[in-house]
């Protein structure tokens, strides 16, 4: 049995992600999206909402779940024995976060790995922050969440 834990905040899930999870989804038996309390960041979704609005776009998939992390990634994984952690590569601007938290994970827990999957070049431009600074000035963002017939934002609010 194959297990992915694909962390992240998700505040909120977009397109990107979901692309991530599809693909992922059919790598691994089983995938985790694990919803970050993240402490360090404060989040216009609380974790609840974020949980709800990924919880309502996985249900078609039968070997995804949500769970939610309070503590070290490389603990929740190493508990699942042999798991994965998945994460999504977009542009260079992503590299250098991505690759010091995966070697950091890798110093504090050498048993568990990280895998990247390349973005789907639709999505390169595409982050919760950026769909959220358009939201902020009313642009519309219903692009970026095709996986609902209403907006993510106006499911959460
Ligand atoms: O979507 P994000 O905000 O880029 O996700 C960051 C996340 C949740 C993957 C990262 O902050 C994380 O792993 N948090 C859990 C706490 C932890 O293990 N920190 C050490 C990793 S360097």
């Amino acid at each position: 049995m194959k297990i992915a834990v694909y962390p992240g905040s998700f505040d909120p899930l977009t397109n990107g992600h979901l692309d991530i999870i599809e693909r992922a989804a059919k790598i691994f038996d089983e995938l985790i999206v694990l919803v970050s309390v993240n402490s360090s960041k404060s989040p216009m979704f609380s974790l609840e909402q974020r949980c709800a609005m990924i919880e309502q776009v996985v249900a078609d998939f039968d070997n995804v779940r949500v769970a939610v992390l309070d503590g070290l990634l490389v603990d929740y994984v190493s508990q699942l024995g042999n798991a994965v952690i998945v994460k999504g590569l977009r542009a260079l601007s992503d590299f250098e976060a991505e690759f010091q938290m995966a070697l950091m994970n890798r110093d504090i827990n050498n048993a568990v790995e990280t895998m990247f999957l390349m973005t789907c070049v639709d999505y390169a431009f595409l982050s919760s922050s950026i769909v959220k600074e358009v939201d902020r000035y009313h642009g519309d963002i219903s692009q970026y969440f095709g996986y609902t017939k209403r907006y993510a934002f106006d499911y959460a609010r």
